[in-house]
């Protein structure tokens, strides 16, 4: 929510999280050349568990997203400059403030995005790990000397920093999608400014904050909090900016990698997916569950790799929609910061709309609701389990990124995979099977950048994770995750041989 407060009217250093060790982990100030920088106009942060407001940051803009450009670019050569070890001793220590306050940032987390605790305690060990696995690759960003295609040449491929990096990141993971970008950017000598979501700016700046004290020097971390619009026009647009990454939607990941191309910028998406979850007759049933309760309902099923699509083979349909629906129907919906609970609420009232409209789609298509199907006040929504869904239904063509599994039918494994791949989309697919050849088939057969075998958890810093088709260009986390912000440099030397 965008507010101008005017003069007089002060909201800042007000900690609305309850519980923290550290209220000065909630800033209200964004991070620009390592100066925390204010503003009177003002964003203020709601927690959409109960619409309060649990903080506020500066509503920046286009001169400010200027600066902090010129802070990277300026801070550029020096960070470059040291070695890899020093460049990863900072990164380790950036992880482990991270681990050291895990409550603290998972409790911010909750406050803004309204994951449940466990999973937001989930997400800060995720993000940690990013940094940490990215501080040890930094010692390892190897060129190549090549065999010479003269007696008197030598060929040498040097690997260098891209440059300076924009990012633009998504409330889903408020803090992980930052880290498995700021991770391999700083590890490589890039400098970085990173333009949070909206809607969740209190884990990036908590974040910042961190990097501050854990030696990260001054504009090598830059976080411009503000609108969107004049922001990324910036980050696109500005030449010295050589390399920009989103993790978003896909409509909009294509607007700004368009605009990326009026400069030619180096560009990595990790846009949207609609995966599929297939559950072969043959499949471990209780497996099959546990897997689905982990990719679709994570995060009140708003990530980019939740199961969106289920088909399930006839002979293990009605067991497995049953077994789901009893499942997630015991599921404790309420605001993390105040209990346990399994799920949170939506991220706002579009969000509800589209859980609505997908159900509503189908069940007048003729599906049938097993569970839930309905509001549970506020942002809060059902977990919802539909059956007989048409495969063209609504759901089954765009991302619902709310808590509905919706189970098509299917009866043959070619039917499975040509539907599975009947999209424009290709992030993540789940195959059940106890079959090992089918599960080499279909590994090999479906149109995706990740598959989950026998498993509805598919993320680690330690593998990459990206698509192909819409779903996105490039790969993060992993020894991958370096190769999006290093440029190759032919050094082709004659030589005399005398
Ligand atoms: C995403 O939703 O974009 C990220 C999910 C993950 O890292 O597991």
């Amino acid at each position: 929510m965008f507010q101008d407060m005017g003069v007089g009217v002060n909201v800042r250093n007000v900690s609305r999280i309850p519980g923290l060790q550290r209220a000065d982990l909630v800033r209200s100030e964004a991070f620009i050349g390592g100066a925390w920088v204010g503003a009177e106009s003002r964003i203020l942060v709601d927690n959409p568990a109960d619409g309060s407001v649990v903080g506020d940051v500066p509503n920046l803009g286009a001169a400010e997203a200027m600066d902090a450009v010129t802070a990277a670019r300026d801070a550029m050569p020096g960070w470059q400059g040291l070695t890899g070890k020093a460049r990863g001793e900072v990164l380790r220590r950036w992880s482990q403030l991270m681990l050291a306050h895990a409550e603290d940032l998972a409790r911010i987390m909750t406050g803004e995005q309204g994951k449940p605790l466990t999973e937001a305690r989930g997400e800060v060990a995720y993000a940690a790990g990013f940094l940490e696995w990215f501080a040890e690759e930094a010692r390892r960003v190897n060129g190549h000397v090549l065999t010479p295609h003269a007696a008197d040449k030598r060929l040498t491929v040097l690997r260098r920093p891209v440059g300076v990096v924009a990012a633009i990141t998504p409330w889903n993971f408020p803090l992980a999608m930052i880290t498995r970008k700021a991770g391999p950017a700083l590890a490589v000598g890039c400098a970085m400014v990173l333009k949070p979501s909206e809607l969740t700016p209190l884990s990036a700046l908590a974040l910042a904050k961190l990097a501050e004290e854990a030696g990260v020097p001054p504009g090598v971390f830059n976080v411009i909090t503000g609108e969107a619009a004049p922001i990324g026009e910036v980050l696109t647009g500005d030449p010295r900016v050589r390399k920009f990454t989103f993790t978003g939607s896909t409509a909009v990941g294509k607007m700004l990698a368009a605009r990326c191309m009026a400069t030619v910028k180096r560009v990595s998406l990790e846009l949207g997916g609609n995966a599929p979850f297939i559950v072969f007759d043959d499949a471990d049933i209780e497996a099959a569950v546990d897997g689905a309760v982990a990719s679709k309902f994570r995060n009140t099923g708003q990530t980019c790799v939740c199961a969106n699509r289920f088909f399930v083979q006839t002979g293990i349909h009605d067991r497995f929609a049953a077994a789901l629906a009893e499942r997630v129907g015991g599921f404790r919906l309420g605001s993390g910061l105040t209990g346990e609970f399994d799920q949170g609420p939506l991220i706002d009232a579009r969000a509800v709309a589209k859980v609505r409209a997908h159900i509503a789609d189908a069940v007048e298509a003729g599906a049938r609701i097993l569970t839930g199907g309905q509001s549970a006040g506020g942002l809060f929504f059902e977990p919802t389990v539909l059956v007989d869904v048409k495969p063209d239904a609504l759901v089954n063509r765009e991302e619902t990124f709310g808590p509905l599994a919706a189970i098509t039918r299917f009866e043959t494994e070619s039917e499975a995979v040509r539907m599975a791949n009947d999209t424009s989309a290709g992030l993540a697919a789940y195959v059940f099977t106890k079959d090992m050849s089918r599960s080499v088939r279909l590994s090999e057969a479906l149109e995706c950048g990740m598959v989950g075998l026998n498993t509805g958890l598919i993320s680690t810093e330690i593998a990459p994770f990206g698509g192909i088709k819409e779903s996105g260009m490039g790969r993060e986390g992993s020894r991958y995750g370096l190769e999006d912000y290093l440029d190759l440099k032919l050094v082709c030397a004659e030589i005399d041989l005398e």
